[in-house]
């Protein structure tokens, strides 16, 4: 069955299973490997992906739930040349460790900085503790994040 989808703005129509995870249609489909595979449960945030700008697991998310809506990936995230002042103040904080949980990261830390630009770090932790780090990299990423919100690092 032919299923249409947006991703980082361009339309894709893919001959796939409507019950395909859309991690897999992304990163196989699609060649978008910047996605991580983690645990395909729903519970370490390294598939987080952006669906109508809210952060969503795409390990367990269908593709044909996202069938017409925007999908953007860490591959969509920057402007151009230009990062997205989350990328940004990764880069600053200097917070990637081995790496694999960090796409998950960012975008979740992006969708949170969207729905709400100031939050408090106890905002910060909740939204981020879907986002599991083998690395133990967590102090930075809040940094980032407080940096990315204009705060004091
Ligand atoms: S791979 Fe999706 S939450 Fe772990
Ligand atoms: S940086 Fe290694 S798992 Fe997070």
């Amino acid at each position: 069955m032919a299923i249409e989808i947006r991703v980082n703005g361009k339309t894709h129509r893919l001959d796939v299973d409507p019950d395909t995870p859309l991690l897999w249609v992304l990163r196989d489909t699609l060649g978008l490997t910047g996605t991580k595979f983690g645990c395909g449960i729903a519970q370490c945030g390294a598939c987080t992906v952006h669906v109508e700008g809210e952060a969503r697991r795409a390990c367990v998310t269908p593709v044909e739930a996202v069938a017409g809506k925007a999908v953007t990936t860490i591959e969509g995230l920057a402007e151009g040349d230009t990062l997205h002042p989350v990328q940004q103040a990764w880069l600053e904080e200097d917070v990637v460790q081995c790496g694999y949980c960090q796409t998950g990261q960012i975008m979740s830390a992006a969708a949170l900085l969207d729905a709400n630009p100031k939050p408090s770090d106890l905002q910060i932790k909740t939204a981020m503790a879907g986002n599991i780090c083998r690395c133990g990299a967590y102090d930075r990423i809040a940094k980032a994040i407080r940096r990315a919100a204009g705060e004091p690092s």
